[in-house]
């Protein structure tokens, strides 16, 4: 594909799992690899756009040529998807984000005699919620939403719940699709009403499928 029909826009993206950590050494996280938002990169600048990536701990390295900030919690995923929010026109949260972090951090390692066994946990900021109170009218804002069982329906509640424009519902319980895999599949709904099922295949295919469906509507 030879297109360049995101020439002059910006794109922001998050990647890959957030870390909520309880000491240096032990965290809260989830399995996400971060390749989705890598493939959307890469699709993003070879459609021509300006790429920022916000990425949070992953094995995989940043293509040439794409603005990266490295983060490890939420709370950090949040200032910097802030920071940059203003200057981009399609800003995509395909970063798997804690929904809890314990509520005491420990700077030292934590002897294990002192583990809790009973861990305290406070929530996280929603921050694809959040950004979209910060939406002006010229951006797009897409959410993703790893699912097992019925993907559409949780899916669009978040879309509305969230006030994003559209959403990628991923079944997650699928073989050779959704995290650490290097394809996918997905039903891509919007606040439209417009509902499009992408049979599996990469995640660098299925980036440049969201693209032309953000782009369509
Ligand atoms: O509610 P759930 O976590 O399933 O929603 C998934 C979508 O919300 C993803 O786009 C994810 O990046 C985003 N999210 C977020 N902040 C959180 C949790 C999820 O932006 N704390």
């Amino acid at each position: 594909k030879g297109k360049r029909d995101l020439a002059g826009k910006r794109v922001l993206i998050s990647a890959g799992g957030t870390r909520e950590h309880l000491d240096p050494v032990r965290f809260i996280g989830n399995p996400s690899t971060g390749k989705m938002g890598l493939a959307l990169a890469q699709a993003a600048l070879h459609r021509g756009a300006g790429v920022t990536l916000v990425r949070a701990p992953a094995a995989w390295d940043v293509p040439l040529g794409v603005q990266a900030i490295s983060v490890t919690s939420a709370k950090e995923m949040e200032q910097e998807m802030r920071s940059h929010f203003s200057n981009a026109d399609v800003i995509i949260m395909s970063a798997a984000v804690a929904d809890v972090k314990p509520a005491e951090y420990s700077a030292e390692k934590l002897p294990k005699r002192l583990l809790p066994t009973n861990l305290p946990l406070e929530p996280v900021p929603d921050i694809v919620a959040e950004l979209a109170t910060l939406k002006k009218p010229h951006q797009k804002l897409i959410g993703f939403a790893a699912q097992t069982g019925d993907i559409v329906t949780p899916a669009l509640e978040k879309l509305h719940k969230k006030k994003l424009d559209a959403i990628v519902a991923n079944p997650i319980d699928k073989p050779d699709s959704g995290f650490g895999s290097d394809n996918n599949q997905a039903i891509f709904l919007d606040k439209q009403g417009h509902k499009v099922e992408i049979e599996p295949c990469s995640k660098l295919q299925m980036a440049h499928y969201l693209f032309d469906f953000i782009i369509s509507y």
